[in-house]
């Protein structure tokens, strides 16, 4: 008999696989296709051996400090095979995690390139075999891939993308260039200056993080320079060479001309395209937005069986986000409105201190003409951050001067990543800053640094000296 199922879901990274466990309690006969590992770019090749990565050498970093807290050492050194073990290790045993609960909630999962044949039927393509399966509703989430621009000398050797630097097991390139400081191009850049190595980014918009308000990207341009690295902006990479010692010659143009550089890597890291390869058969096409895949504010395609959420559709290229639409529109496919608020996300970056932004940025809200009040605090006066040496860094929030509702928060401090979660709940919910001030935060606490910027809107901050009046 031919195999038929009411959902079948392409792809199993944070989008995919959230959508159809999601399904699957719904009591959606579903399966799950996916042509290379389990848990899609997030687990194997993005967020998480990224993060594994930083841990190791942020903790190498900060040990060289220990002397200051007391503790003393000789000798310290690292082991990248070690490092590169763990890291493997951890998206190992995450990808188990992905695998047994996709299996315990009855999803199906399908080894193989899915192609969509027409609107019920997909094709399934592995080493083994090729089958086609039909299906009552078809939900996209193929997730995106490297961009490569056309610069002459890309494709030379040691010229890579995140995919390959992350899949690197003994290497670690001595000096490295960086094409693009976007948030990859960062964390990047923060794990290889943290390993002791020389880095240097070459950046086309006039600051690294561009979409980030110009205090924040101005702040971490400071703390990578501080731990070595060159910063080039406004610059275009023009020619990429190879020496007979295989060094990498990037040359570049600059404000003032024509210069070049040299390292024995270049990571190029100018943004993500949506993968939508093979996912087409011959006589099948969906409505496209540039290379994204259209789709309403239903996450329906323009076949209305078919959905698309994540990476592979136009908006941010968040694992959270395309969990979040993977929900969302399986929620949809069954009637029900989303239970999530898709419209407020927060988005951080893992640098030290780490980021954390959600809602309006101040800059943003001032070039829209809002009427805004905002509160501040600097963390050199957060005791948390004082003991465990912490970086300077701030708690900034933006309220609606009118309604004094909370519509936006920057968070640059340690743990901002674990933290911004507060603050999302402060702006779905219609919170005042009043509101989040009511609450007691344990001492001492990063946390508490939120209690003082809140109270910071009015004046009336207690661990702030008082503004001059
Ligand atoms: P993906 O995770 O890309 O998954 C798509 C899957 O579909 C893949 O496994 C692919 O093999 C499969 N597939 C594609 N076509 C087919 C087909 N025809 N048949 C079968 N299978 C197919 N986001 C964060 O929120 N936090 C972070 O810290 C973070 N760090 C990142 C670090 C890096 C280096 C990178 C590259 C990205 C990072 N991201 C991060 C972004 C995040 O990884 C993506 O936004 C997220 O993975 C998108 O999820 P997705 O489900 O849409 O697609
Ligand atoms: P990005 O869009 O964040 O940054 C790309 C940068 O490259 C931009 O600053 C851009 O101005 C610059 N650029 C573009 N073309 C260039 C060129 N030819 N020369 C020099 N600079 C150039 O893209 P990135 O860093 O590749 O990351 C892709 C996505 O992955 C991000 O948008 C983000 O959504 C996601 N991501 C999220 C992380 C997180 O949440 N912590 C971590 C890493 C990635």
């Amino acid at each position: 008999m031919q195999e038929r199922y009411d959902l079948i879901v392409i792809g199993s990274g944070p989008g995919g696989y959230v959508a159809a466990i999601k399904a699957a309690k719904m009591g959606m006969k579903t399966a799950i296709v996916e042509n290379r590992e389990i848990g899609g770019t997030c687990l194997n090749r993005g967020c998480i051996p990224t993060k594994t990565l930083m841990y190791s050498s942020h903790l190498y970093a900060k040990a060289k400090e220990l002397h200051e807290l007391g503790i003393n050492y000789t000798g310290l050194s690292y082991d990248l095979n070690k490092i590169q073990d763990r890291k493997d290790q951890v998206v190992d045993k995450i990808r188990q995690g992905t695998k047994s609960l996709l299996e315990s909630n009855g999803v199906t999962i399908m080894q193989g390139r899915a192609t969509i044949m027409d609107t019920h039927r997909i094709r399934i393509q592995n080493q083994e075999e090729v089958r086609f399966v039909d299906t009552d509703k078809v939900l996209i989430a193929s997730g995106s891939k490297p961009i490569l621009p056309g610069i002459e000398g890309i494709t030379s050797k040691n010229v890579i993308t995140s995919d390959e630097l992350l899949s690197q097991r003994d290497q670690l390139y001595s000096s490295l260039i960086i094409i693009g400081g976007g948030v990859i191009g960062i964390e990047l850049a923060t794990y290889y200056l943290d390993m002791g190595s020389k880095v240097e980014i070459i950046e086309a918009m006039d600051r690294i993080l561009p979409n980030m308000e110009r205090e924040v990207s101005q702040s971490i341009a400071m703390n990578l320079k501080k731990k070595g690295a060159s910063i080039h902006t406004k610059a275009k990479v023009v020619k990429i060479s190879e020496s007979l010692d295989n060094t990498l010659i990037c040359e570049y143009e600059e404000k003032n001309g024509l210069k070049s550089t040299f390292a024995e890597g270049i990571l190029v890291a100018v943004g993500r395209q949506a993968n939508t390869e093979g996912l087409f058969g011959p006589d099948f096409q969906l409505a496209m937005e540039g290379a994204h895949i259209k789709v309403n504010e239903k996450f329906q395609t323009s076949e209305a069986n078919i959905y698309a959420i994540g990476d592979v559709i136009k908006g941010r290229q968040l694992a959270h986000v395309a969990s979040a639409q993977g929900i969302a529109a399986v929620e949809l496919m069954n009637n029900q409105s989303p239970s999530i608020h898709l419209d407020i996300i927060p988005s951080c970056i893992y640098t030290s201190p780490e980021v954390a932004v959600v809602g309006m940025q101040e800059e943003e809200a001032k070039a829209n003409g809002l009427a805004i009040k905002v509160g501040k605090y600097p963390m050199l006066g957060n005791s948390k951050t004082i003991l465990s040496t912490g970086e300077r860094g701030f708690v900034k929030v933006i309220s609606d001067a009118e309604t004094g509702r909370i519509i936006g928060a920057t968070l640059f401090c340690e743990r901002a990543t674990d933290m911004v979660g507060e603050l999302t709940i402060a702006i779905a919910k219609g919170l005042t800053y009043h509101d989040t001030a009511s609450v007691i935060r344990p001492h001492p606490t990063y946390e508490e640094a939120i209690t003082e910027a809140v109270e910071d809107i009015e004046g009336m901050a207690i661990h702030l000296m008082p503004r001059k009046r």
